[in-house]
């Protein structure tokens, strides 16, 4: 009559749910995306993810001094280079003057080994027409000769004082062409996580918001196609093949299957990106009062670390870290 085996009792109380969790999260796996605007007189709140700035130089050493202070684990820097800067090849990313190079000096010399200080490696913050590469005449994107953009952004990246680069184009060979120009230039000690599995997705929108993005046309041709699952295996074992330090599926949510393979296959760390509209999404609902906020976040990100990521990229980040210590 009665159930023989009942689950429930390991679900009964907080202390023994705690004892039998499977997954933690701590503030060592939260990476905390930031973005840092030239031109800026204060910062301002990107409108489309309340809470999310647009850092000047100097909110963004007092935030990241806070995030570093809460225990994050890493902070990866977007830069937001004024329009009058942005051109075809996006030379502002490579120019040691750039918005992003400077916030990398300061930063690395305000905070030291502190934290692991991240930079974005890739053109679309920095083109007038908003892609990730340079284009050939007839505007498709260069692969070939976006490599040598990224080659230079990369060894620029490396002098600002960046620990690990995250070539997020999805151009072909970057890994290994980046790989080759930071050994050829001494940074030998500066690693790489490879945007592996990155998916052409509708949920960067407000991504696009917060860097200014003045996007023509969509990525198609060089992200991956939301249908697709083996082709981000391709890509992981592409990119570890060319010297990939750790490998990362972009976005999260929507790909928590794809992030599960990879980290059953991976011998190096896994990254996953909680991006843009998906901070949105669950920000607004709570707005709205359909959801409970923080029992959102904390669920979201414990399903991407259930899923397999080692580390979060979050919006999140210095806010959770500080729920959780
Ligand atoms: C490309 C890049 C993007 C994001 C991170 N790096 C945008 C894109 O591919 O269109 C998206 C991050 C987010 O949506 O939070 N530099």
């Amino acid at each position: 009559m009665f159930p023989e085996i009942r689950p429930r009792r390991l679900r009964s109380t907080p202390a023994i749910r705690r004892l039998v969790a499977e997954t933690s999260l701590e503030p060592r796996h939260l990476v905390l995306p930031m973005f840092v605007a030239d031109g800026l007189s204060e910062p301002r709140e990107i409108a489309s993810m309340p809470g999310v700035y647009q850092h000047t130089a100097d909110s963004l050493k007092k935030a990241a001094a806070e995030a570093v202070a809460a225990g994050v684990g890493g902070l990866m820097l977007f830069g937001v280079p004024r329009p009058e800067d942005k051109d075809a090849e996006g030379s502002a990313a490579s120019d040691p003057e750039g918005v992003l190079n400077r916030a990398l000096r300061s930063l690395r010399s305000e905070l030291g080994d502190s934290t692991v200080l991240m930079a974005d490696t890739c053109l679309d913050e920095f083109t007038d027409h908003g892609h990730c590469g340079v284009l050939t005449d007839t505007g498709a994107v260069d692969n070939d000769a976006t490599l040598e953009r990224y080659a230079a952004m990369a060894v620029a990246q490396a002098e600002a004082g960046a620990h690990l680069l995250g070539p997020s184009g999805m151009m072909d060979g970057q890994i290994g062409h980046i790989r080759a120009a930071l050994d050829e230039a001494g940074h030998t000690e500066v690693g790489q996580l490879a945007y592996a599995a990155k998916y052409a997705s509708a949920f960067y929108g407000p991504f696009r918001d917060a860097v200014g993005s003045s996007l023509q046309g969509d990525r198609r041709t060089y992200q991956q196609d939301p249908a697709n699952r083996r082709e981000s295996l391709h890509e992981v074992d592409l990119d570890l093949a060319e010297g990939a330090d750790m490998v990362m599926v972009k976005p999260a949510m929507s790909y928590l299957d794809v992030l599960r393979e990879v980290a059953d296959r991976s011998p190096v760390p896994v990254a996953a990106y909680q991006i843009s509209g998906e901070y949105s999404m669950i920000t607004a609902a709570a707005q709205k009062g359909w959801i409970d906020r923080d029992a959102a976040i904390l669920e979201s990100l414990t399903s991407i670390r259930r899923a397999g990521a080692d580390i979060v990229l979050t919006y999140w980040a210095a806010e959770v870290a500080s729920r959780l210590s």
